[in-house]
């Protein structure tokens, strides 16, 4: 074999371990597979390699083929040492994704995290049911302060100072002049002081007196409601109250009005509606206790000094004012004996609406 050729054999055989060493890296599936790769074709402590054996034969060699295969060598272990490397860093990002990927994983077949649902207030039903059957008819939701004024609370609707029906309404007072206000009444003069008639409005709201008993809380709701127009009589607010009856109690309840009295209402009544349990049949039902009826509110005809008040013409208009109490509305229809546990915030009560 002449010098020459053994030389080109060198290079070619270089070559050939520099294509099979690519394809070795190329190819391999694991971390510990790209090791013994790379122990076969470069070799490892005393673990001697082709390409190892090769570059140790250089220094036999004349300077001229030295630097030629040597050069060919050192690139050659220099590509193989590139793509281990590479491939080692790619197989590092590639289990780091997956080590990722399966602590990240979401079980989608999990059930999800229940969140606790709200439900409405007994009382707030009932408000809404009111509210909705009156504004069916045309009416205005109209809305008063709290802390109201001695003049709307009383004076204004024909209790002067003095009178003895202030002390019936176990008022709280606040500062001079202040109370927290005893019934939505007093929505009736706001309105009718910022406009002109006819009127149609309802006025739901809190109220307060100093009361506590089953029956009774120091905060509870009304809902107003107030028609002023002309030729209106009572035969309106006994239509009107007894199809809103119909419509939170349902179609078989009849209303009931009874002479009562109220400085602001002339004549007054006190409105019942019939046992919508037992209709007046069983003197032991829990809900009417035998009474065959259940009462809702007081009522009336806007007093004409009321009307006179407010600077509407008694001789042309004349309107109906009720009010009544959706607690008790709704403590009949769910069937709860204490009013106070609608006020207490017990989330075991409250759910069962
Ligand atoms: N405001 C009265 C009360 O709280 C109820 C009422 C309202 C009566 C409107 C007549 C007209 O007792």
């Amino acid at each position: 074999m002449c010098y020459h050729s053994a030389l080109m054999m060198a290079v070619d055989r270089i070559e050939e371990l520099r294509e099979e060493a690519l394809s070795a890296v190329a190819s391999v599936g694991s971390t510990s597979d790209l090791e013994s790769v790379r122990v076969r074709y470069l070799g490892w402590n005393n673990c001697s390699a082709e390409l190892t054996e090769i570059k140790k034969g250089i220094r036999d060699l004349s300077p001229e083929e030295r630097r030629e295969v040597g050069g060919a060598a050192n690139k050659a272990t220099k590509e193989i040492e590139t793509a281990l490397a590479e491939r080692r860093e790619e197989s590092v990002a590639v289990a780091e994704r997956e080590k990722r990927l399966s602590s990240e994983a979401v079980d989608v077949t999990l059930p999800g995290v229940p969140y606790p649902k709200g439900s409405l207030h007994p009382s707030l039903r009932v408000i809404d049911e009111v509210v909705d059957f009156f504004v069916g008819l045309g009416y205005r939701v109209a809305e008063g302060p709290e802390v109201e004024t001695d003049y709307y609370n009383f004076t204004a609707l024909n209790i002067p100072p003095g009178h003895p029906a202030r002390g019936m309404q176990d008022t709280f007072f606040l500062d001079e002049g202040l109370v927290l206000r005893t019934h939505t009444s007093p929505v009736q003069i706001r309105t009718m002081l910022s406009q002109e008639p006819p009127v149609y409005v309802v006025c739901p709201g809190r109220t307060y007196r100093r009361d506590s008993d089953p029956t009774h809380t120091p905060m509870f709701n009304q809902i107003e409601g107030l028609a002023v127009d002309k030729g209106l009589t009572l035969g309106h607010l006994k239509g009107t109250l007894a199809a809103m009856a119909r419509h939170v109690f349902g179609e078989d309840v009849s209303l009931r009005l009874r002479p009562s009295y109220f400085q602001f209402t002339e004549p007054s009544v006190e409105m019942d509606v019939s046992c919508f349990v037992c209709g007046g049949s069983d003197p032991n039902c829990k809900v009417c206790r035998g009474a065959g009826w259940i009462e809702m509110g007081g009522a009336g005809m806007v007093d004409p000094a009321v009307l006179e008040e407010v600077d509407y013409d008694p001789e042309e208009y004349t309107g109906f004012a009720f009010g009544f109490g959706p607690d008790r509305m709704a403590m009949v229809k769910y069937g709860v004996p204490d009013l106070r546990l609608f006020f207490e915030g017990d989330l075991r009560f409250l759910q069962q609406f």
